[in-house]
Protein backbone atom coordinates (compact mmCIF):
# COMPACT_ATOMS: atom_id res chain seq x y z
CA UNK A 1 0.00 0.00 0.00
CA UNK A 2 1.18 3.45 -0.65
CA UNK A 3 0.31 6.95 -2.10
CA UNK A 4 2.69 8.21 -4.76
CA UNK A 5 2.94 11.62 -6.02
CA UNK A 6 3.68 12.76 -9.25
CA UNK A 7 2.74 15.17 -11.98
CA UNK A 8 0.84 14.50 -14.59
CA UNK A 9 2.62 15.39 -17.97
CA UNK A 10 -0.40 14.48 -20.81
CA UNK A 11 -3.43 16.02 -18.86
CA UNK A 12 -1.61 19.28 -16.49
CA UNK A 13 -3.01 17.69 -14.17
CA UNK A 14 -1.58 17.50 -10.26
CA UNK A 15 -2.68 13.86 -9.02
CA UNK A 16 -1.48 10.92 -6.74
CA UNK A 17 -0.87 8.29 -8.99
CA UNK A 18 -1.86 5.11 -7.31
CA UNK A 19 0.40 2.69 -6.14
CA UNK A 20 -1.32 0.04 -4.31
CA UNK A 21 -4.33 1.62 -2.95
CA UNK A 22 -4.52 5.40 -2.10
CA UNK A 23 -3.91 8.59 -4.26
CA UNK A 24 -4.76 12.28 -3.10
CA UNK A 25 -6.80 13.94 -6.09
CA UNK A 26 -6.76 17.12 -6.58
CA UNK A 27 -5.17 20.05 -9.18
CA UNK A 28 -6.69 23.23 -7.29
CA UNK A 29 -3.77 25.81 -6.25
CA UNK A 30 -4.50 24.38 -2.98
CA UNK A 31 -3.72 21.09 -2.91
CA UNK A 32 -1.19 21.65 -5.14
CA UNK A 33 0.43 23.47 -2.63
CA UNK A 34 0.23 20.83 -0.39
CA UNK A 35 1.74 18.44 -2.77
CA UNK A 36 5.09 21.12 -3.11
CA UNK A 37 5.56 21.03 0.40
CA UNK A 38 5.16 17.00 0.45
CA UNK A 39 7.84 16.82 -2.11
CA UNK A 40 9.99 19.42 -0.65
CA UNK A 41 9.92 17.89 3.03
CA UNK A 42 9.75 14.62 3.00
CA UNK A 43 12.55 13.66 2.88
CA UNK A 44 13.88 15.75 5.48
CA UNK A 45 13.51 14.07 9.21
CA UNK A 46 11.43 16.82 10.48
CA UNK A 47 8.43 16.54 12.46
CA UNK A 48 5.70 17.02 10.68
CA UNK A 49 2.33 18.37 11.93
CA UNK A 50 -0.60 18.16 9.44
CA UNK A 51 -3.33 20.32 10.42
CA UNK A 52 -7.26 20.46 9.25
CA UNK A 53 -10.45 19.58 9.77
CA UNK A 54 -12.12 15.96 9.93
CA UNK A 55 -12.32 14.44 6.85
CA UNK A 56 -9.82 16.71 4.25
CA UNK A 57 -7.39 13.77 4.18
CA UNK A 58 -4.73 14.31 6.62
CA UNK A 59 -3.80 10.21 7.10
CA UNK A 60 -3.82 10.27 3.25
CA UNK A 61 -0.64 13.12 3.48
CA UNK A 62 1.19 11.37 6.10
CA UNK A 63 1.07 8.34 3.93
CA UNK A 64 2.30 10.24 1.31
CA UNK A 65 5.34 11.98 3.25
CA UNK A 66 6.38 8.45 4.26
CA UNK A 67 5.69 6.72 1.10
CA UNK A 68 7.61 9.04 -1.31
CA UNK A 69 10.32 9.48 1.41
CA UNK A 70 13.67 7.42 1.10
CA UNK A 71 11.87 5.65 4.31
CA UNK A 72 9.13 4.56 1.85
CA UNK A 73 10.75 1.23 2.08
CA UNK A 74 9.88 1.27 5.78
CA UNK A 75 7.02 0.67 7.96
CA UNK A 76 4.36 3.17 8.80
CA UNK A 77 3.33 2.86 11.82
CA UNK A 78 -0.13 5.00 12.76
CA UNK A 79 -1.81 5.28 16.14
CA UNK A 80 -4.58 7.38 16.66
CA UNK A 81 -3.77 8.96 20.33
CA UNK A 82 -7.09 9.51 20.21
CA UNK A 83 -9.15 5.65 19.98
CA UNK A 84 -6.69 3.90 22.42
CA UNK A 85 -7.54 4.89 26.54
CA UNK A 86 -4.41 6.81 27.87
CA UNK A 87 -2.52 3.89 30.27
CA UNK A 88 -3.12 1.29 27.15
CA UNK A 89 -1.52 4.07 24.73
CA UNK A 90 1.66 4.28 26.81
CA UNK A 91 2.30 0.36 25.99
CA UNK A 92 1.31 0.82 22.44
CA UNK A 93 3.93 3.79 21.51
CA UNK A 94 6.81 2.14 24.41
CA UNK A 95 5.83 -1.41 24.79
CA UNK A 96 6.07 -3.24 27.88
CA UNK A 97 8.34 -5.60 29.80
CA UNK A 98 7.14 -8.90 30.76
CA UNK A 99 5.74 -8.75 34.34
CA UNK A 100 5.10 -4.74 33.71
CA UNK A 101 1.91 -5.14 34.86
CA UNK A 102 -1.26 -7.77 35.37
CA UNK A 103 -1.47 -8.42 32.00
CA UNK A 104 1.81 -7.90 30.54
CA UNK A 105 2.55 -11.53 29.94
CA UNK A 106 5.10 -11.79 27.41
CA UNK A 107 7.58 -8.52 26.60
CA UNK A 108 5.79 -6.62 23.43
CA UNK A 109 7.64 -3.96 21.47
CA UNK A 110 6.33 -0.81 21.40
CA UNK A 111 5.43 1.38 17.89
CA UNK A 112 8.12 3.82 17.99
CA UNK A 113 10.32 0.71 18.20
CA UNK A 114 8.04 -1.07 15.19
CA UNK A 115 8.46 1.44 13.38
CA UNK A 116 12.74 1.82 13.12
CA UNK A 117 13.29 2.85 9.46
CA UNK A 118 10.11 4.08 8.88
CA UNK A 119 7.38 6.85 10.19
CA UNK A 120 5.23 7.21 13.55
CA UNK A 121 1.64 8.70 12.26
CA UNK A 122 0.11 10.21 15.51
CA UNK A 123 -3.26 10.74 15.00
CA UNK A 124 -5.09 13.21 17.25
CA UNK A 125 -2.26 14.15 19.19
CA UNK A 126 -4.20 16.82 20.59
CA UNK A 127 -5.89 13.70 22.93
CA UNK A 128 -2.75 12.35 24.50
CA UNK A 129 -2.70 12.95 27.84
CA UNK A 130 -0.26 15.24 30.08
CA UNK A 131 1.84 12.48 31.20
CA UNK A 132 1.98 11.13 27.74
CA UNK A 133 3.31 14.62 26.17
CA UNK A 134 6.15 14.67 28.64
CA UNK A 135 7.73 11.36 27.58
CA UNK A 136 6.50 11.92 23.73
CA UNK A 137 8.64 15.68 23.84
CA UNK A 138 11.58 13.50 25.09
CA UNK A 139 11.70 10.64 22.84
CA UNK A 140 11.13 13.84 19.96
CA UNK A 141 14.87 15.11 21.90
CA UNK A 142 16.37 12.25 22.20
CA UNK A 143 15.06 9.33 19.94
CA UNK A 144 15.57 6.89 22.78
CA UNK A 145 13.26 5.24 25.32
CA UNK A 146 12.68 2.40 27.77
CA UNK A 147 9.91 -0.54 27.96
CA UNK A 148 7.81 -0.26 30.20
CA UNK A 149 8.95 -1.91 33.82
CA UNK A 150 12.58 -2.04 31.49
CA UNK A 151 15.91 -0.27 32.26
CA UNK A 152 17.35 -1.00 28.88
CA UNK A 153 17.26 2.20 26.95
CA UNK A 154 15.72 1.71 23.14
CA UNK A 155 16.87 3.49 20.09
CA UNK A 156 14.82 3.78 17.10
CA UNK A 157 15.48 5.75 13.86
CA UNK A 158 11.62 6.80 13.01
CA UNK A 159 10.64 10.00 11.95
CA UNK A 160 7.38 11.36 13.42
CA UNK A 161 4.11 13.04 11.25
CA UNK A 162 1.59 14.17 13.58
CA UNK A 163 -2.25 15.29 12.62
CA UNK A 164 -4.58 17.43 14.67
CA UNK A 165 -8.17 18.57 13.54
CA UNK A 166 -7.70 21.14 16.74
CA UNK A 167 -6.61 24.25 16.90
CA UNK A 168 -3.03 23.29 18.78
CA UNK A 169 -2.41 26.63 19.50
CA UNK A 170 -6.14 27.39 21.10
CA UNK A 171 -4.67 24.04 23.43
CA UNK A 172 -1.62 25.52 24.43
CA UNK A 173 -3.59 28.74 25.55
CA UNK A 174 -6.55 27.03 27.89
CA UNK A 175 -3.14 25.13 29.05
CA UNK A 176 -4.24 21.43 27.63
CA UNK A 177 -1.14 21.11 25.63
CA UNK A 178 1.82 21.24 26.04
CA UNK A 179 3.91 24.72 24.23
CA UNK A 180 6.90 22.75 24.18
CA UNK A 181 5.98 19.82 22.27
CA UNK A 182 3.96 22.13 20.59
CA UNK A 183 7.22 23.37 18.94
CA UNK A 184 8.66 20.36 18.67
CA UNK A 185 5.95 19.39 16.31
CA UNK A 186 5.07 22.13 14.65
CA UNK A 187 8.38 22.41 13.24
CA UNK A 188 6.72 21.88 9.45
CA UNK A 189 2.93 22.93 8.98
CA UNK A 190 1.07 21.55 6.72
CA UNK A 191 -2.84 22.64 6.34
CA UNK A 192 -5.46 20.48 4.71
CA UNK A 193 -7.62 22.30 2.73
CA UNK A 194 -11.16 21.86 3.55
CA UNK A 195 -12.92 20.81 0.27
CA UNK A 196 -15.24 23.99 0.17
CA UNK A 197 -12.15 26.18 -0.37
CA UNK A 198 -11.34 24.16 -3.36
CA UNK A 199 -13.95 23.01 -5.38
CA UNK A 200 -12.33 22.84 -8.24
CA UNK A 201 -11.50 19.43 -7.19
CA UNK A 202 -15.38 18.47 -6.57
CA UNK A 203 -15.56 17.00 -10.06
CA UNK A 204 -12.07 15.42 -10.45
CA UNK A 205 -12.71 13.94 -6.77
CA UNK A 206 -16.18 12.58 -7.93
CA UNK A 207 -14.67 10.79 -11.12
CA UNK A 208 -12.21 9.04 -8.87
CA UNK A 209 -14.77 7.83 -6.44
CA UNK A 210 -17.19 6.74 -9.24
CA UNK A 211 -14.26 4.60 -10.82
CA UNK A 212 -13.66 3.48 -7.62
CA UNK A 213 -17.31 2.41 -6.68
CA UNK A 214 -17.96 1.08 -9.71
CA UNK A 215 -14.71 -0.98 -10.99
CA UNK A 216 -15.67 -4.50 -9.05
CA UNK A 217 -19.54 -3.84 -10.19
CA UNK A 218 -21.32 -4.49 -13.72
CA UNK A 219 -23.06 -1.14 -12.81
CA UNK A 220 -21.93 1.56 -14.84
CA UNK A 221 -22.13 5.25 -14.44
CA UNK A 222 -20.63 7.48 -17.20
CA UNK A 223 -20.59 10.77 -15.32
CA UNK A 224 -22.92 13.34 -13.37
CA UNK A 225 -25.43 15.65 -15.11
CA UNK A 226 -24.77 19.41 -15.15
CA UNK A 227 -27.72 20.20 -12.79
CA UNK A 228 -26.54 17.80 -10.01
CA UNK A 229 -23.06 18.86 -10.54
CA UNK A 230 -24.31 22.25 -10.05
CA UNK A 231 -25.82 21.04 -6.62
CA UNK A 232 -22.53 19.45 -5.43
CA UNK A 233 -20.28 22.26 -6.42
CA UNK A 234 -22.66 24.88 -4.62
CA UNK A 235 -22.79 22.41 -1.48
CA UNK A 236 -20.20 23.36 1.88
CA UNK A 237 -19.55 19.64 2.01
CA UNK A 238 -18.99 20.07 6.04
CA UNK A 239 -17.60 16.28 6.65
CA UNK A 240 -15.05 17.67 3.49
CA UNK A 241 -13.89 14.38 1.04
CA UNK A 242 -14.73 11.83 3.28
CA UNK A 243 -18.80 13.21 3.32
CA UNK A 244 -17.92 13.57 -0.80
CA UNK A 245 -16.81 9.99 -0.79
CA UNK A 246 -19.57 8.75 1.18
CA UNK A 247 -22.26 10.19 -1.20
CA UNK A 248 -20.53 9.42 -4.05
CA UNK A 249 -21.12 5.61 -2.97
CA UNK A 250 -24.57 6.17 -1.83
CA UNK A 251 -25.66 7.98 -5.61
CA UNK A 252 -23.27 5.14 -7.86
CA UNK A 253 -25.54 2.58 -5.69
CA UNK A 254 -29.39 4.13 -5.74
CA UNK A 255 -29.03 5.72 -9.10
CA UNK A 256 -31.31 3.88 -11.48
CA UNK A 257 -29.46 5.55 -14.93
CA UNK A 258 -26.55 5.82 -16.51
CA UNK A 259 -26.10 9.41 -15.44
CA UNK A 260 -26.22 10.34 -11.77
CA UNK A 261 -29.08 13.11 -11.91
CA UNK A 262 -30.10 15.67 -9.28
CA UNK A 263 -32.96 12.81 -8.23
CA UNK A 264 -30.29 11.07 -7.06
CA UNK A 265 -28.73 13.44 -4.66
CA UNK A 266 -29.93 13.36 -0.88
CA UNK A 267 -32.59 16.79 -0.23
CA UNK A 268 -30.54 18.39 2.65
CA UNK A 269 -28.45 18.94 -0.39
CA UNK A 270 -30.24 20.52 -2.47
CA UNK A 271 -30.52 24.02 -0.38
CA UNK A 272 -27.16 25.38 0.28
CA UNK A 273 -25.35 23.41 3.41
CA UNK A 274 -28.98 22.79 4.92
CA UNK A 275 -29.76 25.87 6.12
CA UNK A 276 -32.17 28.85 4.77
CA UNK A 277 -30.64 32.03 6.34
CA UNK A 278 -30.89 35.03 4.48
CA UNK A 279 -28.36 36.02 1.87
CA UNK A 280 -25.18 38.77 2.76
CA UNK A 281 -25.06 42.08 1.14
CA UNK A 282 -21.93 43.02 0.15
CA UNK A 283 -20.63 46.45 -0.42
CA UNK A 284 -17.28 44.96 -1.37
CA UNK A 285 -15.50 41.76 -1.17
CA UNK A 286 -14.66 40.88 2.21
CA UNK A 287 -11.03 40.12 3.34
CA UNK A 288 -11.28 36.54 3.47
CA UNK A 289 -12.88 36.31 0.78
CA UNK A 290 -16.29 34.12 -0.13
CA UNK A 291 -17.51 31.62 -2.49
CA UNK A 292 -19.08 33.21 -5.52
CA UNK A 293 -21.17 30.14 -6.50
CA UNK A 294 -22.91 30.66 -3.51
CA UNK A 295 -23.42 34.04 -3.68
CA UNK A 296 -24.41 33.47 -6.96
CA UNK A 297 -26.89 31.09 -5.78
CA UNK A 298 -28.08 32.44 -2.80
CA UNK A 299 -28.28 35.66 -4.97
CA UNK A 300 -30.30 33.65 -7.55
CA UNK A 301 -32.66 32.24 -5.11
CA UNK A 302 -33.69 35.44 -3.56
CA UNK A 303 -34.39 36.68 -7.01
CA UNK A 304 -36.47 33.72 -7.81
CA UNK A 305 -38.38 34.10 -4.89
CA UNK A 306 -38.95 37.50 -5.27
CA UNK A 307 -40.09 37.20 -8.94
CA UNK A 308 -42.89 34.47 -7.34
CA UNK A 309 -44.30 36.63 -4.50
CA UNK A 310 -44.47 39.46 -6.80
CA UNK A 311 -46.70 37.36 -9.01
CA UNK A 312 -48.83 35.15 -6.65
CA UNK A 313 -46.69 32.13 -7.39
CA UNK A 314 -48.09 31.91 -11.36
CA UNK A 315 -45.32 30.23 -12.99
CA UNK A 316 -45.88 31.18 -16.10
CA UNK A 317 -45.83 35.01 -15.11
CA UNK A 318 -42.93 34.47 -12.93
CA UNK A 319 -40.68 32.88 -15.40
CA UNK A 320 -41.93 35.55 -18.03
CA UNK A 321 -41.03 38.20 -15.62
CA UNK A 322 -37.73 36.58 -15.23
CA UNK A 323 -36.86 35.44 -18.78
CA UNK A 324 -36.11 31.99 -18.14
CA UNK A 325 -38.60 28.65 -19.49
CA UNK A 326 -41.24 27.71 -17.04
CA UNK A 327 -39.57 24.92 -16.87
CA UNK A 328 -36.65 25.96 -15.92
CA UNK A 329 -38.51 28.28 -13.35
CA UNK A 330 -39.42 24.97 -12.07
CA UNK A 331 -35.96 22.77 -12.08
CA UNK A 332 -34.74 26.30 -10.27
CA UNK A 333 -37.91 26.11 -7.60
CA UNK A 334 -37.35 22.46 -7.19
CA UNK A 335 -33.53 22.76 -6.18
CA UNK A 336 -33.72 25.92 -4.18
CA UNK A 337 -36.81 23.84 -2.54
CA UNK A 338 -39.18 27.11 -3.27
CA UNK A 339 -42.56 26.19 -2.89
CA UNK A 340 -45.51 28.16 -2.74
CA UNK A 341 -48.10 28.76 -0.45
CA UNK A 342 -50.36 26.64 -2.50
CA UNK A 343 -48.07 25.22 -4.89
CA UNK A 344 -49.69 24.66 -8.60
CA UNK A 345 -50.47 27.61 -10.65
N1 LIG B 1 -7.47 14.45 -2.04
C1 LIG B 1 -8.02 13.23 -1.87
N2 LIG B 1 -8.09 12.38 -2.90
C2 LIG B 1 -8.69 11.18 -2.75
N3 LIG B 1 -9.22 10.74 -1.63
C3 LIG B 1 -9.19 11.54 -0.56
C4 LIG B 1 -8.57 12.83 -0.62
N4 LIG B 1 -8.67 13.40 0.60
C5 LIG B 1 -9.32 12.52 1.38
N5 LIG B 1 -9.63 11.40 0.70
C6 LIG B 1 -10.38 10.23 1.22
O1 LIG B 1 -11.30 10.74 2.19
C7 LIG B 1 -11.33 9.91 3.33
C8 LIG B 1 -10.88 10.71 4.53
O2 LIG B 1 -9.49 11.00 4.43
P1 LIG B 1 -8.53 10.92 5.70
O3 LIG B 1 -8.88 9.75 6.55
O4 LIG B 1 -7.12 11.03 5.23
O5 LIG B 1 -9.00 12.27 6.42
P2 LIG B 1 -8.56 12.87 7.81
O6 LIG B 1 -8.24 14.28 7.57
O7 LIG B 1 -7.52 11.99 8.43
O8 LIG B 1 -9.92 12.80 8.64
P3 LIG B 1 -10.15 12.68 10.25
O9 LIG B 1 -9.69 13.97 10.86
O10 LIG B 1 -11.63 12.51 10.37
O11 LIG B 1 -9.36 11.51 10.70
C9 LIG B 1 -10.43 8.73 3.04
O12 LIG B 1 -11.21 7.67 2.53
C10 LIG B 1 -9.49 9.26 1.98
O13 LIG B 1 -9.03 8.22 1.16
MG1 LIG C 1 -7.58 10.80 10.12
Amino acid sequence: MGVILQEDENSNKTVAKEKGCAAIIGNSKEIRHVFSLIKKVCDADTTVLVRGESGTGKELIAQALHYDSNRGAGPFVPVNCGAIPGELLESELFGHEKGAFTHAVRTRMGRFELADGGTVFLDEISEMSPMLQVKLLRVLQEKQFERIGGTKTISSDFRVVAATNRDLEHEVKEGRFREDLYYRLNVIPIDAPPLRSRNQDIPLLIEYFINKFTSHRKKKIKGVADDAMAVLLRYSWPGNVRELENMVERMVLLSSGTTICVDDIPERLLVRGGDEESPEEFDEIPEQGFFLNEVMADYEKRLIGMALKQTNWVKNRAAKLLNVNRTTLIEKMKRFKLTGPDSES
